[in-house]
């Protein structure tokens, strides 16, 4: 008796620090996907990059860089939809903070992919932002364990 009165306020100490937990601030709502929030207030990320523009990401995306020759879509696809080697990944709908997080790791040397490296060497935090506004604001062809 005296044992489980003495449990009693521990759980409840336990149980409200529990709730607390749940409640706090611990993460953003994912961004939406749509073109129209491209040029609009997103301007928080957790991957501290500035607001994106999805026409100017289309616009890299699409456009081969100088210094490899080739453009995302080259390996990635339309709308990073349809990459060219069933190895590579799609980027249709993907969330934004994801896309610039791997960027600016690949950028950064955080992320080592021979071929990656080279494709984000030279962009800028814009740039990424703007090209994670463009995939992310594609048709999503993503799956995930529970498709299958
Ligand atoms: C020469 C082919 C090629 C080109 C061009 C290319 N990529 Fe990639 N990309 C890949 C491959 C292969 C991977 C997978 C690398 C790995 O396993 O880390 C990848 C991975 C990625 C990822 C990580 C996706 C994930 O699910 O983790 C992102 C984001 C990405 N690429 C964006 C881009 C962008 C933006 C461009 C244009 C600036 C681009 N890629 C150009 C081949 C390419």
């Amino acid at each position: 008796m005296t044992h489980s009165m003495s449990l009693k306020p521990l759980a409840l100490a336990l149980l409200a620090s529990l709730a607390l937990a749940a409640c706090s601030p611990s993460g953003e709502t994912p961004a939406a996907h749509s073109a129209a929030d491209s040029a609009d207030g997103h301007t928080r990320s957790s991957s501290g990059i500035p607001a994106g523009n999805v026409a100017a990401g289309e616009k890299l995306a699409t456009t081969k860089q100088a210094a490899t020759g080739q453009a995302c879509v080259d390996c990635h696809g339309a709308g990073g939809n349809a990459p060219i080697d069933p190895s590579y990944p799609k980027l249709g709908g993907q969330y934004r903070d994801y896309l610039s997080h791997s960027l600016q790791m690949y950028r950064d040397g955080e992320r080592s992919h021979a071929l990656m490296a080279s494709q984000a060497k030279d962009l800028t935090d814009q740039q990424i932002a703007d090209l994670a506004a463009y995939f992310g604001s594609q048709p999503s062809e993503l799956v995930d364990l529970s498709n299958l």
